[in-house]
């Protein structure tokens, strides 16, 4: 035991450094560290000529810009004059080369179904979907809502979207259908596009039953919603307003040009959680964004020809919209989509669907790497993952463990891992190696992309230098970048421009160690990564005092094992109301109802109070401390030690 904790805490070094294997880097696109150096300098140099060159050689435009970046801080305009088309990009140029044959999407069903559709079917698929938009009253410019299951219509959907210069917004299936009204009437969508239901863990997710829901309750933007036929459940239809997918498509034509749309007209709107009770619509456009996934998806999964492409995201968050669909169809591959848990019916079907395909890179989230060293490394042992060749993460800091772990049980010590940085906000990877240029550090994700500049800084803006923590900012814009939120620009920027003056402010912090690799260490506002998800604080507590039993509430997240944070509530309750088990599991299903089941609070605690600074700050600090279990104030669930704990630290918040 204490030998292999010695081993561990060996390669736990920050200098353990693993090199591209001489293989893999010398069929790489970018082949060396140096190579790696000189496209950043050449960047660096002149930025705006080096983002030109990318959109000119990696994309198709109908006309091209005129101006490459429009900068009046904090407002960028990307590729200005331009003119292009999403989903022309993804499909429609493919078509004269022999991709059109090649499978872009490869899918499966959470049953067991399977489904495989050419560039030429899925463009197909795409025009009549676009043409069934446009009968139903949809435009440029129009918002169109989808909330559907992991399944190929709902990759259709999007680029039937960008096909008329529709805007759309996914909201995650997780979510509850309170959260869908507030997300609909935000960005008050013309058309919301669900399905009957989708699979999980064996059981069926009722989506429409909760668009019904939603709608009930008011969206009055909404005139139409389409219902895919998944799990062929009874669902009611109402006259007039709802249409199902399969009778519209067999009617639709399969002619629909793309519509060539402004570069910075607006592609989707993604709805994430800030530090505020109210997400925010991240809005992005069509150029730069299109430009920056399609770029980074080449470089840092150093995609081929015939790789089978596997990242394991929902569509729902922003790194399905980027890397399941947009950046692999606009480079040509074959992406792969699951609809499932990675665990149902057995905890190896993730390793069963490697196998099965062929995966050959594979891309997912820490928490799923926790899960499955949890699960059992007898699980993957049992399948053949010899295709992999590259290995990826996303969504929190991974510990150098789980990477091990990966790297060694899944990788079979040959592939590289690419730790990928970057946010909703950020459209694509800011911070990732390159695999066969970058040496790995387990729990690195090293350094910049060419053309991107972060910096570790204090609160003045100065570079806080090797070594020391810092805020991690984004000191010049790049193509990707969200442009406003939507319908709140002040909020665009107030958040992300004001923190440090100049900078965007991303609200993670990070340190840069001597290689000048870059260690984010997580988030210093009130967000969290619970399981990959990205909640803020303040809508769960926004979502308990919403509960008639609750009189105020704080949330702070704590350290889980598995899932990288957990959350834990603190709750003081309205006079009349009592403490017990039954009224905490009452406030669990209340926040499954008011966000989605996957925003339950790991654990309640009843207190009389909350302890507050004299000016009325709640010391979240101590909560967490409390939370983690370092600051010990006994099992009882009425915590009156609050107080005294509260006025000792007061001096130090
Ligand atoms: C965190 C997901 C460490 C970070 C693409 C960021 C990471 C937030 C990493 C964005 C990483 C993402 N290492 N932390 N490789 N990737 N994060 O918007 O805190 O869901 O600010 O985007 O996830 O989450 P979001």
């Amino acid at each position: 035991m204490s030998e292999g904790k010695t081993v561990i805490e060996s390669v736990l070094r920050e200098d353990r450094k693993f090199a591209p294997p001489a293989k893999f880097a010398s069929a790489a696109h970018v082949r060396s560290f140096a190579d790696y150096e000189k496209l950043y300098a050449e960047a660096a140099r002149d930025p705006e000529a080096f983002w030109g060159g990318i959109a000119g050689s990696h994309l198709d435009w109908f006309t091209r810009w005129t101006q490459v970046l429009d900068w009046q801080p904090p407002f960028a305009k990307w590729f200005v004059g331009g003119k292009l088309n999403v989903s022309h990009n993804c499909l429609d140029r493919h078509l004269a080369t022999p991709t059109r044959d090649k499978v872009a999407l490869l899918w499966e069903g959470e049953p067991g179904d399977s489904r495989k559709l050419t560039y030429a079917e899925l463009h197909h698929e795409v025009c009549k979907a676009a043409n069934v938009l446009k009968g139903l009253g949809v435009k440029a410019g129009d918002r169109v809502g989808i909330y559907m299951p992991l399944v190929p219509e709902l990759a259709v959907a999007m680029l039937a979207c960008t096909r008329i210069g529709a805007t759309h917004s996914i909201v995650f299936g997780g979510f509850s259908a309170e959260a869908v009204r507030d997300r609909m009437n935000d960005a008050k969508a013309k058309v919301v596009i669900t399905a009957d239901g989708g699979y999980r863990r064996g059981g069926v997710v009722p989506l429409k039953a909760s668009v019904d829901q939603a709608l009930a309750e008011g969206v009055p933007s909404v005139e139409a919603v389409l219902v895919l036929k998944r799990t062929g459940d009874d669902v009611p239809m109402v006259a007039q307003r709802d249409h199902w997918w399969h009778d519209e498509m067999a009617k639709a034509s399969a002619d629909c040009p793309a519509v060539p749309l402004d570069a910075e007209h607006p592609l989707f709107i993604l709805y994430t959680s800030g530090t505020t009770g109210k997400p925010k619509g991240v809005v992005h456009t069509t150029g730069g964004y299109l430009t920056h996934v399609t770029y980074s998806t080449k470089l840092v999964f150093d995609l081929k020809d015939d790789d089978v492409y596997w990242c394991t995201a929902d569509i729902g968050w922003v790194t399905g919209h980027s890397y399941v669909v947009y950046g692999p169809l606009a480079n040509g591959a074959t992406s792969l989509m699951f609809e499932g848990a990675p665990n149902h019916p057995k905890p190896d079907r993730i390793w069963e669907i490697v196998a099965k395909y062929g995966v050959t890179i594979l891309y997912t989230a820490p928490t799923l790497i926790r899960s499955v060293v949890k699960w059992g490394e007898e699980w993957p042992a049992k399948h053949d993952l010899s295709t992999l060749r590259l290995l990826g993460t996303v969504g929190e800091p991974i510990n150098p463990e789980a990477w091990m772990w990966y790297h060694d049980k899944i990788g079979g010590g040959r592939c590289p891992i690419v730790d990928t940085w970057w946010q909703t906000e950020t459209g694509g990877i800011m911070i990732s190696p390159l695999p066969g240029a970058t040496p790995t550090k387990p729990g690195s994700g090293t350094l910049p992309l060419p053309g991107i500049h972060p910096d570790v800084v204090d609160r003045t803006g100065k570079s806080v230098g090797l070594n020391q923590g810092g805020l991690l900012v984004v000191r010049k814009p790049w193509p990707g970048m969200l442009r406003t939120i939507y319908g709140d620009p002040e909020r665009y920027v107030k958040q992300y421009w004001s923190e440090i003056e100049g900078n965007y402010f991303t609200g993670d912090g990070a340190r840069r160690d001597s290689d000048g690799y870059y260690w984010v260490m997580g988030r210093i506002d009130d967000v969290v990564n619970v399981a990959g998800h990205r909640l803020g604080t303040m809508e769960i507590e926004s979502a308990l005092v919403s509960h008639r039993a609750v009189a105020e509430a704080a949330v702070v997240d704590r350290p889980d094992d598995v899932k990288g944070q957990a959350l834990a509530a603190f709750v003081t309750l309205e006079g009349q109301y009592q403490a017990s088990d039954k009224l905490k599991a009452e406030l669990r299903e209340h926040v499954a109802k008011e966000i989605g089941a996957f925003a339950k609070p790991d654990d309640i605690r009843f207190t009389d109070s909350l302890p507050k600074t004299r000016s009325g700050k709640i010391m979240r600090r101590l909560l967490r401390d409390i939370a983690a279990g370092k600051e010990s104030v006994g099992d009882t669930t009425t915590l009156e030690d609050l107080s005294v704990l509260a006025r000792l630290r007061e001096s130090d918040e």
